[in-house]
C-alpha cells in the first residue's frame, strides 16, 4: 500500500477517536496560533493532565497575545506556580511582547520565522506551524518516535535515529491535513502505542506496521547501551 493510505487511516481513525483537549479548536472551527502556541510551551516538560487546568487559567486571564503582552512578567510567574522550568515562562512573555508589539499581534506562520521567536525550538515551531497554520511540518516528539521506531522497525537506537524519524515523518505527512496528522500521532502514542502492553488491535496502522508483524512492537525504540 501507499504511504498516502497510512495516513488516510491514521487521519479516519482521529477523526472517530480524537481526544477532546482544551487548547484544540473543534472540527471546522480555524485554530488560535495564540493558544496552540501556549499550549506547545506548556506541553514541552508537563503532561497533559497537568496542563488542563493551568491552560484554562492562562487563556480566560490573558485572552489574546496582547492582553498577556500587557501584563508584567511578575503576574505570568505567579500564574505559572506549579508548572516548573520558569524559564518558559519567562520566555512566554518575552514571545508574547515581541509578537504583539514587532508583529501586531499576529503570530508568524512558517516554520523558520516561529523558530526566531523566544522560547520556540525546533519542535514548537514544527507544532505551531502545522497545527496553527496548516503548514507541512514534520512534528516529532517522544510519542511520535515511539510509533515511527515501531511501525519501521528502526534498529538505529536513539538519539542517533532522530534523523531518519524526521524523514519519515515528513514523507508520512499528508498535504492536506498536516496538523490533524500530527496531532493524530501524538494521540495514537498516547492511547494505543503506549511503551508498555501497546493496544496493536486497535490501531489504525496495525496492518502496515513492521514490528507488530514481528511481535516485536515492545522492543522499540531501541535504546543505546548506557
Ligand atoms: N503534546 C504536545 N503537544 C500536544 C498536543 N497538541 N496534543 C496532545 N499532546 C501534546
Amino acid at each position: 500500500p501507499s504511504e498516502v493510505k497510512y495516513s488516510d487511516a491514521l487521519l479516519a481513525w482521529y477523526d472517530r477517536h480524537r481526544r477532546r483537549l482544551p487548547w484544540r479548536a473543534l472540527p471546522g472551527e480555524t485554530p488560535d496560533p495564540y493558544r496552540v502556541w501556549l499550549s506547545e510551551i506548556m506541553l514541552q516538560q508537563t503532561t497533559v493532565k497537568t496542563v488542563g487546568p493551568y491552560f484554562a487559567t492562562f487563556v480566560a486571564r490573558w485572552p489574546t497575545v496582547k492582553a498577556m503582552a500587557a501584563d508584567d512578567i511578575e503576574e505570568i510567574l505567579k500564574a505559572w506556580a506549579g508548572l516548573g522550568y520558569y524559564s518558559r515562562a519567562r520566555n512566554l512573555h518575552a514571545c508574547a511582547r515581541f509578537v504583539s508589539d514587532k508583529l501586531g499581534g499576529r503570530f508568524p506562520d512558517t516554520v523558520e520565522s516561529l523558530r526566531q521567536l523566544p522560547g520556540v525550538g525546533a519542535y514548537t515551531a514544527a507544532a505551531v506551524a502545522a497545527i496553527a497554520f496548516n503548514r507541512h511540518a514534520a512534528v516529532v516528539d517522544g510519542n511520535v518516535e515511539r510509533v515511527v521506531t515501531r511501525l519501521e522497525a528502526i534498529e538505529t537506537p536513539l538519539p542517533q535515529a532522530k534523523s531518519a524519524i524526521a524523514e519519515i515523518v515528513q514523507r508520512l505527512t499528508p498535504m492536506d491535513r498536516p496538523g490533524d496528522f500530527a496531532q493524530a500521532m501524538m494521540d495514537l502514542g498516547a492511547t494505543i502505542c503506549t511503551p508498555k502492553r501497546p493496544a496493536c488491535a486497535l490501531c489504525p496502522y496495525m496492518s502496515f506496521c513492521r514490528s507488530r508483524a514481528a511481535g516485536t512492537q515492545e522492543n522499540f525504540p531501541r535504546k543505546a547501551p548506557k
